[in-house]
């Protein structure tokens, strides 16, 4: 019996746990919320779309029942408060801290083994929070930020070349925010041809742009922060784990010496299977890659130094 809890039944984390149910990645899908019934209504919403659907997860939900989500394989974090218009990611810290640590803690009394994806942000940073203070093997806690920025890169790639956005390719390493992320155009393909045959510098300049800001810009529409492709994209991370795909992702991990950088979660391409983390795989980046990695971790550690100075480390 595989099963996936998701902490969170707002947006994203509702989102998410319809994701995993409608592709049937697990058995069972709790959703566990601190509103009263948010999480139960939803589930029952849900569950009237499986034959609608024809699904056979069974979706549950409770209010802060972390019984209720004993013997996960993954835990899905969405918990905390998202950003409004003209917010960064980083100024969610003092409030989300305490919120991600604490249902963590929860979690996994009732899951040890589980393997935990933090999409909460700013994500990087709460993922550090996991790796500093849950005691966790690194290789179980990921954050599932650059499988988000690279779904949005290929999609604005996919726009420029008006093509089918699965017949792209592209990643997104680095932070998970607004200046910190680096869509990598020099790999980024169409089938098999490299985007700079076909598109000009300027057109790629401009999706790279674009794509930094993708959820600001969302934001800013919406009034509130994205969810349809933040949910899908933990729900991917959950599935390749889960169904130990070996599929190269580009993920928020511990490194340990991996692209020069050390005590740190920052997006890196890596192999996600049944052990969590399998490999993080090093695709060379050049010089100016390089330099915009090293000021990307620059900025992530400045945020994760808040978390010394709001006393959550
Ligand atoms: C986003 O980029 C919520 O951080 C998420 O939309």
């Amino acid at each position: 019996m595989s099963k996936i809890t998701v902490i969170g039944a707002g947006n994203v984390g509702a989102t998410c746990a319809n994701v995993l149910a409608y592709n049937e990645v697990a058995d069972e899908v709790v959703m566990l919320d601190v509103k009263e019934g948010v999480s139960e209504g939803k589930a029952i919403d849900m569950m009237q779309t499986a034959q609608l659907l024809g699904f056979d997860t069974r979706i549950t939900g409770c209010t802060n029942d972390y019984a209720a989500t004993a013997n996960s394989n993954v835990i899905i974090i969405t918990s905390g408060i998202p950003r409004k218009p003209g917010m960064t990611r980083e100024e969610l810290i003092g409030t989300n801290a305490g919120i991600v640590k604490a249902v963590a803690e929860n979690a996994l009394k009732y899951s040890p083994d589980a393997t935990l994806v933090v999409i909460s942000n700013p994500m990087d940073t709460m993922t550090y929070l996991a790796y500093k203070t849950l005691g966790l093997p690194k290789n179980r806690i990921i954050g599932m930020g650059g499988a988000l920025d690279s779904s949005r890169f290929k999609f604005y790639l996919s726009q420029a070349l008006a093509c089918n956005a699965n017949e792209v390719e592209g990643i997104v390493i680095g932070g998970h925010g607004d200046t910190t992320m680096i869509p990598i155009s020099r790999l980024a393909t169409y089938k098999g041809i490299p985007v700079s045959r076909l598109l000009s510098a300027d057109k790629i300049d401009k999706i790279v742009k674009d794509t930094m800001v993708g959820g600001a810009t969302l934001t800013g529409l919406l009034g509130t922060s994205a969810w349809y492709a933040p949910g899908a994209a933990g729900a991917l991370v959950a599935e390749a784990v889960l169904h130990d795909q070996k599929k190269l992702v580009p993920c928020s991990v511990a490194l340990e010496g991996e692209y020069g950088e050390t005590d740190i979660c920052i997006g890196v391409p890596v192999i996600l299977g049944k052990n969590g983390v399998e490999k993080i795989v090093d695709i060379e980046l050049n010089d100016e890659e390089k330099a915009l990695f090293a000021k990307s971790a620059a900025s992530v550690r400045t945020t994760n130094a808040v978390l010394k100075e709001i006393k959550a480390l």
